[in-house]
């Protein structure tokens, strides 16, 4: 059993172990490769409701509107995002970029990581459309779980270190260890610094026949589970977890429809 899968098993979640088949990794890579050039066309929809409910909720989040940000420089308010001149945003597993979308308003720059590069592309071809210099939005493909590699060299540089906020929108049910994902983004915090969750809530197990099955490591997370998470990543300070209003609805091919409940977690870094 290699690191990445020594943890207790039990909670309700499969993965794609080497030896019996592709991994994980690259079942994601293949299974988002595809996606992308319909990802936001066939989930416009959702994506704009929940960009509607991250916005919503910046004070919880503890995202500033950069227009306030001098505020740092009073005395007593050195805490939390936003309280500086810049709100650096990591989106990792960014997709197409909807964390990024959500908080780009009130940030001063958002990196985005994805493992696939068709994704990767679509976020930057976006953030070009919108006129965003790459130093104010762009995404570049890679892993940061990979366990046999804790510091990739190609993010080794001071732009993808000392995040305000680092979030992943409703990327943790594709990972095979989010509690490593959860230590290797907090380690690109600054101090005071914000880890932003964004999943769903425990559901049942999908049959083969979802076309993203494969592609998929977790059922759902509890608030339990999640709090946990972020306790051993060093973020569970002030950490709190909100149901969000909008489902993740999704039609199968068969005509079947899926409902996932969705939470926003949000722990900061000591
Ligand atoms: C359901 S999509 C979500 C995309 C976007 N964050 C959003 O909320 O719309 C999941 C994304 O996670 C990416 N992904 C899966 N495993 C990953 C990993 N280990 N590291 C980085 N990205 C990963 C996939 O390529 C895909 O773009």
């Amino acid at each position: 059993m290699s690191a990445s899968h020594a943890h207790a098993h039990g909670h309700g979640h499969s993965h794609g172990h080497g030896a019996e088949g592709p991994s994980t990794v690259s079942q994601n890579k293949e299974y988002f490769d595809k996606e992308a050039a319909d990802y936001d066309k066939k989930h416009g929809e959702t994506q704009n409701k929940l960009i509607g409910e991250i916005r919503s909720r910046l004070g919880f989040i503890g995202v500033q509107r950069v227009e306030e940000g001098g505020a740092r420089e009073k005395k007593g308010a050195e805490e939390g995002p936003g309280n500086g001149r810049t709100v650096r945003v990591l989106d990792y597993a960014c997709g197409t970029g909807l964390v990024s979308r959500a908080l780009a308003p009130y940030a001063t720059q958002c990196v985005g990581i994805d493992l696939s590069e068709s994704m990767v592309a679509t976020y930057n071809r976006q953030a070009e459309n919108q006129g965003l210099e790459p130093s104010m939005m762009r995404a570049y493909q890679g892993n940061l779980c990979d366990p046999q590699d804790e510091d990739p060299a190609a993010f080794a540089s001071p732009e993808f270190t000392e995040f305000d906020v680092a979030a992943v929108g409703l990327g943790f049910h594709h990972f095979d260890d989010p509690a490593l994902a959860a230590r290797r983004l907090a380690a690109r915090l600054r101090p005071g610094g914000v880890l932003v969750i964004l999943d769903f809530l425990p559901h049942a197990k999908p049959d083969a026949s979802h076309p993203a099955s494969s592609t998929i490591t977790h059922h759902g997370f509890s608030e339990q589970h999640i709090r946990g998470i972020f306790e051993q990543a060093g973020v569970g300070k002030d950490f709190a977890l909100d149901e969000l209003e909008t489902e993740f609805h999704f039609t199968k091919p068969d005509g079947f429809e899926m409902h996932r409940r969705i939470f926003i977690a949000r722990g900061t870094r000591a």
